[in-house]
């Protein structure tokens, strides 16, 4: 988000906090501004309007209750939390306290979604029928603290990957959800949580969407996305890379150093190479009645009855494009034009995740009653 934020003709960076004082110094170098080693000492302070909550997601619930009791607008990152109870909790005190909370950055936020979303809306393209999106990562093979590879503690992609799933088939549909019927898979004993995932979802008008998902980097849906990673930029095959790396490691506390020497304390923000794209999850087929889109590199493939046309989205300016996820949450606070992505969304993006788990651990199909909205969020 970093390089989203500080390119953001309405954000000024101001502070940031953080546990780890390595994070802190490398902030205050790269950045300036002040530091705080705890979320309740930087929301307490009267020179911030809005927070960007990341940290892990244990945390997010007592994060965003913390801003909301201090007046901070915020954004938390997926997942929301790790109940739906705490999602609610989190809504209710954003709410109850009169500020902006929107829960992002995830997929549904990418320029070329919101494309797709109003070529469907727009009746173009005739209606929606069907979704299919398809996502081969190497997530499970990243370093990891060991509670990451544990699911009761938010681990594995359950948690940390469909929810991106969810809300982009949720974004372009823009109803509600009927029911959800998953089988997942945990693959590897040493790494014992769910790293795949095939699942049906049905919307309450009859629109299906067929999620696959697999962590386990053997192959890599990029190849299906012109080698464009999922952050935008253009990258080369690296088939079972991750998995060849963490051998390096020889024991989990090694691992969890290896995963903060990786993450901002260790190496600052990404620096690109290369030409920026939009950013992407995976391959995304959106069926409707006259034409079949997909997400390209650079825009929305629409295959109809005349063949194949690109339609080009503006361009990303910062890598990756983040922009989404700042333009929604500005608009709320200062315009007061009511998030997509409220509290209220992520709960039931959350009530989705937690039903496909429930799913696939009872073989049966899971029937999402408890909508926070039961009409349409267009
Ligand atoms: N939207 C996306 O595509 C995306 C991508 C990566 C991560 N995330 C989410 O962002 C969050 C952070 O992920 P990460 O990979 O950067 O994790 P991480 O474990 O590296 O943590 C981020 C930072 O949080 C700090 N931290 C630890 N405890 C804290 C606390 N109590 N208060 C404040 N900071 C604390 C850590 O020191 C670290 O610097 C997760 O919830 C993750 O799911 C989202």
């Amino acid at each position: 988000m970093l390089p989203s934020l500080l390119a953001h003709p309405h954000v000024r960076l101001t502070a940031a906090a953080d546990p780890n004082p390595e994070a802190r110094a490398r902030f205050e170098a790269d950045f300036g501004g002040t530091t705080y080693a705890t979320a309740e000492e930087l929301c307490a302070s009267p020179g911030i309007d809005a927070v960007y909550i990341a940290s892990p997601h244990q945390f997010h619930a007592a994060d965003v209750m913390t801003a909301a009791r201090n007046g901070k607008h915020a954004i938390v990152e997926k997942p929301m939390a790790l109940t739906v109870e705490e999602c609610r909790a989190m809504t209710d005190s954003a709410e109850s306290n009169g500020v902006v909370l929107v829960v992002g950055h995830s997929a549904g936020f990418n320029p070329t979604i919101k494309m797709i979303r109003e070529l469907v809306a727009s009746g173009e393209v005739g209606p929606l029928h069907m979704m299919t999106n398809l996502v081969y990562t190497s997530f499970l093979y990243r370093p990891r603290r060991p509670e990451e590879l544990d699911t009761a503690q938010g681990g594995g992609i359950m948690f940390n990957q469909i929810p991106h799933q969810l809300d982009l088939i949720r974004v372009i549909h823009g109803g509600p959800l009927q029911s959800a019927y998953a089988v997942t898979g945990v693959w590897d004993k040493t790494r014992p949580t769910e790293g795949a995932m095939t699942a049906l979802l049905q919307f309450t008008d009859g629109v299906a969407a067929s999620l696959t998902y697999s962590g386990y980097d053997h192959f890599d849906t990029d190849e299906f996305h012109d080698w464009v990673s999922e952050g935008g930029v253009e990258k080369k095959p690296a088939y079972g890379k991750a998995r060849r790396e963490l051998r390096a490691f020889a024991t989990p506390a090694e691992e969890a150093r290896g995963r903060t020497a990786s993450g901002f304390a260790g190496r600052g923000i990404a620096k690109p190479s290369g030409r920026m794209h939009h950013p992407h999850f995976g391959l995304l087929l959106v069926s409707c009645e006259k034409a079949d889109l997909r997400p390209s590199p650079d825009g929305v493939l629409v295959y109809d009855d005349d063949g194949v046309h690109e339609l080009i989205a503006p361009p990303a300016r910062t890598y990756p494009n983040k922009d989404g996820v700042i333009d929604e949450f500005y608009d709320a606070i200062v315009s007061g034009e009511p998030p997509l992505h409220d509290g209220r969304w992520g709960i039931d993006t959350m009530a989705a995740a937690i039903a496909l788990l429930q799913s696939a651990r009872e073989r049966r199909i899971i029937p999402l009653t408890n909508e926070e909205r039961p009409h349409a969020y267009r």
